[in-house]
């Protein structure tokens, strides 16, 4: 069991010179969150958007609004009190720098320890930092914006302005940057340039850590799994035999049992 306590930029620069991988996961509810806090395990939970996905059922990262994150991050703080926690901001909650500022404070009011958002708008980024909120980047595949989901960073002005992005990120205070869906060597390059860590997303064993969707790696989806998935458990599976044998038990008079009953 390992306890770590990384919140403010310097935490996760000292974290990253000793070596050792952050270890971060979405969670989105109480029952997996507090999961986690068992676990001791977690070192960040991100509390993502992807939740529009996951949680939501819709197709896109997009419908997803403040409101949303507020619910889900005050839940996952409260059932994982120990944990650090990133709230994402939702699509179009960060567009003016003024209404960004807002906005990650009331994620921080939830008790999210701060924000992640996409892409790189240095105008927000600056005043959310200046307020004194750690700010995750999150570069590459961009959920909210993309219009394919495919790999980012591949030619070499992509790959620059990405290394521009992460080195622009660096100067204006974020804390880490999440690289998503990027070439392992493009990783490495940004990894190796940067003093604040990278968490890796489909972007190879060389970032400072790793992050996944909970529900992708619990097996817990059935629609397609991009190639950077690996699927630690086969929950989905489980549920659906569990629901199987539950209904076939209180169909065939077994459930409930004596021992399932009050006397
Ligand atoms: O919303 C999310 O879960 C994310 C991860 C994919 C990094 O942003």
């Amino acid at each position: 069991m390992s306890i770590s306590h990384i919140i403010t930029r310097q935490d996760y620069i000292d974290r990253k010179h000793t070596g050792d991988k952050i270890v971060m996961l979405t969670a989105y509810d109480a029952a997996f969150a507090g999961i986690m806090e068992l676990s001791g395990e977690i070192d960040v939970i991100l509390v993502g958007d992807s939740l529009g996905m996951v949680v939501q059922g819709h197709d896109t990262t997009r419908k997803v609004s403040l409101d949303h994150m507020l619910y889900h991050t005050e839940i996952v703080c409260r059932a994982a009190p120990s944990i650090p926690i990133i709230a994402d901001m939702p699509f179009h909650t960060f567009d003016d720098p003024a209404e960004a500022l807002k906005n990650a404070e009331a994620l921080i009011k939830t008790g999210a320890d701060g924000v992640k958002i996409e892409g790189n708008k240095a105008e927000v980024v600056r005043r959310i930092t200046g307020g004194g909120i750690p700010l995750m980047g999150h570069l590459g595949l961009l959920p909210q914006t993309a219009v394919q989901f495919k790999v980012q960073g591949k030619d070499e002005a992509a790959a620059e302005k990405l290394m521009n992005d992460a080195v622009e990120l660096e100067k204006n205070g974020a804390v880490a940057i999440v690289l998503e869906c990027v070439p392992r060597s493009l990783a490495a390059s940004v990894s190796a340039a940067l003093r604040i860590p990278t968490i890796g997303i489909g972007a190879g064993p060389d970032c400072d850590g790793q992050v996944l969707v909970l529900h992708d790696m619990l097996g817990l989806n059935h629609g397609h799994l991009p190639k950077f998935v690996k699927q630690y458990s086969q929950l989905g599976e489980l549920t659906r035999n569990a629901i199987s044998e539950y209904s076939r038990e209180v169909k065939n008079g077994t459930f409930p049992s004596d021992s399932h009953s009050y006397h």
